[in-house]
């Protein structure tokens, strides 16, 4: 080790796995959003929560910032390595620990799969209701860091809801044991929770014990054309008083375009500016005549143009793919992503506004927009035309997303609503976070790692 601090590291922990070639540096230090360039020291792959401890222990001393790294699926910034971090991947640390069948609770380590905890719970009868698109690389530490959401919220509510314990080790190496996986415990601050959505500015999370819950009744899957934007919450309104819904998601023409290039199939013929795929119970066939009449309700008002029912879980899943297959679509773009929410009540409002101030900001520039709109949640997708370059394109980004910002703040929104801040929105977090609840959230900072060596740079400028 030609480092005097890696060496260090080595000599204190001569079992840990230390990476320092170029390609091993580039691969650990980004995530999804690709736009910084990775600059990390090196890569730490501890196997127990003791090298955990010791890693953190070591960086204090050193005065060396650390980058807790799960799937590195994130959209940003949050797991990015630019500044000679040491990256800590929690990679090795991902088996299940424990099944609970008295608690219905599944104990994992930080770096496990989500889709291995869904096979881990499916095998016991049981689900982990979170999911989305990047289920089969994001890990569940990456999760809880970020509170992830999903598809599957309107239903089941984010990652927040799911975790009853939480072993995490905080700035100064100690190592703090959340919650215990009790259902109450009315004892004062509730840590576990702060540490959720925390993006690894407050502690490392080395485990984690997960509630699980009965699988849901049979469901159908439905593909819906619409003519026009308002009629996206008309919908909803008529489904959700109708159904029990498990997902009610959108996107739009321009969307549906990417994700058939890249290899899905038409399910609709015809051109729609608006879709929603939604999921809801139908356990049995009036449940099912109830989804017809709700469908019909709304083709007869003008709200739907044209929809299908799928008839197999293969065609569920090509329904499905046309909404989660998007962002994979578009990832060789490298979008600008703005992910933003409102209450539910204000998204008619709100989405007029954004869609005026995008057709004025961005004339020349592709806008693809999808998302969980029944939570009230946005992605904006923005595509950097052929010949802008990347600086053009970035400041051009960051000007639209300040008017965002501004627009969300007039309708008590957030800047962020399942992504995290990282690096990509910790400019806008005064938008969506008094000036009061920031200091305080430093302050909180400053008691959880006192030398700011957890991800600095993340969530706020500056450590
Ligand atoms: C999604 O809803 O598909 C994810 O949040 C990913 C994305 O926004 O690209
Ligand atoms: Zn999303």
């Amino acid at each position: 080790m030609s480092d005097a601090r890696l060496a260090d590291l080595s000599r204190r922990l001569p079992d840990l796995r230390l990476l320092t070639e170029p390609g091993e540096l580039e691969h650990y230090g980004r995530d999804w959003t690709r736009r910084w360039t990775p600059a990390p020291l090196a890569i730490a792959l501890p196997s127990s929560i003791d090298e955990v401890q010791a890693i953190v222990c070591w960086a204090n001393e050193r005065q060396i910032a650390i980058v807790p790294s799960g799937g590195r699926t994130g959209l940003s910034g949050g797991a990015v390595a630019a500044n000679g971090e040491l990256v800590l991947s929690l990679e090795r640390m991902n088996r299940v620990l424990d099944f609970d069948a008295v608690d219905r609770t599944l104990t994992v380590q930080p770096g496990i799969i989500l889709q291995t905890v869904h096979e881990a719970a499916r095998s016991h009868g049981l689900i982990y209701p979170v999911d989305f698109a990047a289920r089969g690389s994001c890990s569940i530490g990456g999760n809880i860091a970020t509170n992830a959401g999903g598809i599957r919220v309107i239903r089941y509510g984010n990652t927040r809801e799911w975790i009853v314990g939480l072993k995490v080790v905080v700035g100064n190496g100690e190592l703090l044991e959340l919650n215990r996986g009790l259902i109450k415990n009315s004892s004062g601050y509730d840590f576990r929770q702060l540490m959720i959505g925390s993006e690894g500015t407050l502690g490392i999370v080395v485990e984690a014990t997960l509630k699980l819950t009965d699988p849901p009744p049979p469901s159908q899957v439905m593909l819906l054309a619409l003519p026009h934007m308002d009629a996206l919450m008309q919908v909803f309104a008529l489904f959700r008083a109708r159904l029990t819904l498990q997902a009610f998601e959108f996107f739009t023409d321009h969307a549906l375009e990417h994700v058939l290039a890249h290899g899905a199939q038409r399910a609709i013929d015809g051109d729609y500016p608006y879709y929603v795929v939604t999921e809801f119970d139908a356990v049995d066939e009036r449940a099912q005549d109830a989804a017809l009449a709700a469908f019909e309700h709304a083709l007869e008002q003008g709200w739907v143009s044209d929809g299908v029912i799928a008839q197999s879980e293969a065609q569920s899943a090509a329904l499905w793919r046309l909404r989660e297959g998007i962002t994979e679509s578009l990832a060789s773009r490298r979008p600008y992503k703005n992910d933003v929410s409102v209450r539910i009540s204000a998204v008619p409002a709100f989405l007029h506004e954004m869609q005026a101030l995008l057709a004025h900001e961005y004339p020349q520039i592709e806008v693809v927009w999808f998302g969980h709109i029944g939570d009230g949640n946005l992605h904006i997708n923005v595509l950097r035309p052929d010949g802008m370059s990347e600086e053009t394109f970035i400041a051009q980004c960051e000007h639209v997303t300040r008017l965002l910002a501004a627009t969300l703040q007039r309708h008590g929104g957030s800047i962020s609503a399942e992504h995290g801040i990282g690096l990509v929105k910790r400019a806008y977090l005064e938008s969506t976070r008094s000036a009061a609840e920031i200091a305080l959230m430093q302050g909180v900072r400053k008691v959880f790692d006192p030398n700011g060596v957890l991800n600095p740079g993340k969530l706020f400028a500056g450590g």
